[in-house]
């Protein structure tokens, strides 16, 4: 962890929550992060990224608490005929401040490539949202040796080059949803490579730009992976489901 970069916990919700869980989830979490600033333990900024159709109730139960929301992704456009698709402006509309563009499951789920999710991205920084570009190799580009060259790879085809408002997500795909977690030693490896090919790609202010782990991430195993260097945060699907496990890696920091 670098002090000069505030570390930002995201629950990534996914497909899941229904209005009445949720709601109550929201407003738990609102309220330990409302207490947490006011005795000033609370060291990360606190996201969550709740499905599209919740976006606007959680929005206003978070609302006042240091609490942001963000979309899980964005199209690139807009406005238009794009059935079933949001823009990043109609995020900001409901007071969004980030967007999620690129996560591994859109990438092979919805055939992404890198350079859909980098009109995403640049659609969110013309919304005026960060993006949160997620990058990570599959289990068998990692056995052949091919870890860092894809999330290079990644990287430079789907952040934009011109704004440090972006957030990079390294998430190794063999980790997200199972249990499994990169090492500290490789998630360190992986997160130092990011940061080189951020400097390169951005100048200077790739210093500044956040790098998050995700994959896995529990309350049981933050501690040691927010200790590692050039980790800013975490991208936390499961454990962000329920108010102690996430809450728990937000007290990690
Ligand atoms: P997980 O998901 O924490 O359930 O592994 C992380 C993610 O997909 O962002």
């Amino acid at each position: 962890m670098n002090r000069t970069r505030r570390p930002l916990i995201a629950g990534n919700w996914k497909m899941n929550g229904l209005s009445a869980a949720s709601t109550s989830l929201a407003a738990e979490l609102a309220a330990r992060a409302t207490d947490a600033a006011r005795s000033g333990s609370l060291r990360a900024d606190v996201l969550l990224c709740p499905p599209a159709t919740l976006l606007a109730e959680v929005g206003r139960l978070v609302a006042g608490s240091p609490i942001a929301t963000g979309g899980q992704d964005c199209h690139a456009e807009a406005s238009g005929a794009f059935t079933g698709d949001v823009s990043a402006e109609m995020l900001a509309d409901i007071g969004c401040r980030y967007v999620i563009v690129g996560h591994s499951e859109r990438r092979s789920l919805h055939k992404e490539s890198d350079a859909i999710v980098l009109a995403k991205a640049s659609a969110a920084l013309r919304a005026g949202l960060a993006a949160i570009v997620c990058v990570g190799e599959t289990a068998a580009e990692r056995d052949a040796g091919q870890a860092l060259a894809v999330v290079e790879r990644q990287l430079r085809g789907s952040a934009p080059s011109t704004s440090a408002a972006v957030v990079v997500a390294y998430e190794p795909v063999w980790a997200i949803g199972t249990g499994r977690t990169a090492s500290p030693a490789d998630i360190g490896e992986v997160h130092a490579h990011l940061r080189q090919v951020l400097k390169d790609h951005l100048g200077p202010k790739g210093n500044d730009v956040r790098i998050l782990y995700g994959g896995s991430v529990k309350a049981a195993n933050a501690g040691a992976i927010l200790s590692t260097a050039d980790v800013d945060g975490a991208l936390v699907g499961g454990a962000s489901l329920k108010a102690d496990d996430f809450w728990g890696i937000v007290t990690a920091v």
